[in-house]
Parts: structure tokens; sequence; C-alpha cells
């Protein structure tokens, strides 16, 4: 099983505006302890590039577009983010590339534990010994 997902979040439709709310434990299949968001994303950048040893999270395009390169060793993917009410779940050891940023994307990130360093494998050769390693 790949461990990636595309999740359909709620959507309330409106004349005055569309309204998509996420709820840890819910929608998600982990509680939210962490909500960071990439924006200003000059023309060209890439973010990411690294994987994480227990995190989980799911990323969502609630402004433009952008693509995510997804590799856990075995399969690659690249998936175009671009509906405010489609989120990307991504678990553990998963190696992604964010690139292709349309003007004024923003990147919504709901995480499943706060900021550690030490959760980071930045190095993918390391990330390719520590897949072996496991499987
Ligand atoms: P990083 O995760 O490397 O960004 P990206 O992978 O999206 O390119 O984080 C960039 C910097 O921001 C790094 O110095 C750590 C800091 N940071 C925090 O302090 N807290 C956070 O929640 C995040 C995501 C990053």
């Amino acid at each position: 099983m790949k461990p990636w997902q595309l999740i359909d979040l709620p959507r309330v439709q409106d004349p005055r505006g569309n309204l998509t709310f996420v709820e840890g434990g819910r929608h998600l299949p982990f509680d939210i302890a962490r909500v960071y968001y990439l924006y200003d994303i000059p023309g060209g950048a890439n973010r990411g590039g690294h994987a994480h040893k227990e995190l989980q999270q799911v990323l969502i395009a609630v402004s433009g577009s952008f693509d995510v390169h997804l590799d856990d060793g075995h399969n690659t993917e690249v998936i175009t983010l671009r509906r405010s009410y489609t989120g990307l779940l991504l678990r553990s050891m998963v190696w992604r590339v964010l690139d292709n940023f349309s003007s004024g994307a923003v990147c919504l990130t709901l995480a499943s534990m706060p900021y550690i360093e030490d959760d980071y494998y930045r190095d993918y050769n390391d990330f390719i010994k520590a897949v072996g390693s496991k499987s």
C-alpha cells in the first residue's frame, strides 16, 4: 500500500463563498499537533526535499497549485494539488519535493507532531538506506 493518499475534505458550497473544514482524528487519521504554511514562494523555487521518520501530515493547496513529487524508496508518483478541498495525506517515510508553485500558491500543512529536527531525513541516501533496512 502506498504511504500517501488523497483525501476529500468536506465542502460547504455557498454563493457567498465556499468553506472547507478539517477535524483531526475525524477527517485525518491523526490529531493535529501543528499547522504551518508555505507562501510568498518565488517562481522556480522548490521546498521539501526530506522525509520524516514518524511524522504524518496532510498538505492542502488552499490557494493556487503546486506539484508534489513522492518517493517511498519503491514507488514514485507526482501529484498536482490545486483544489482547496483536497488533502494529500503523507504517512511517515516518504521523500517529498514540492515544486511548480503557481503565483500566489499557499500550501497549508496539518501535522501530527511538533517540529522535531531529529525526525527528519534530509539526505536522500540516508533515507534510502533506512527504507532498505526496514523492508
Ligand atoms: P523545512 O522543514 O526544512 O522546510 P521545507 O522542507 O518546507 O523546505 O523547514 C525550514 C526551516 O523552518 C527550518 O530551519 C526549520 C524551520 N521550521 C520550524 O522551525 N518549525 C516548523 O514547524 C517547520 C515546518 C520548519
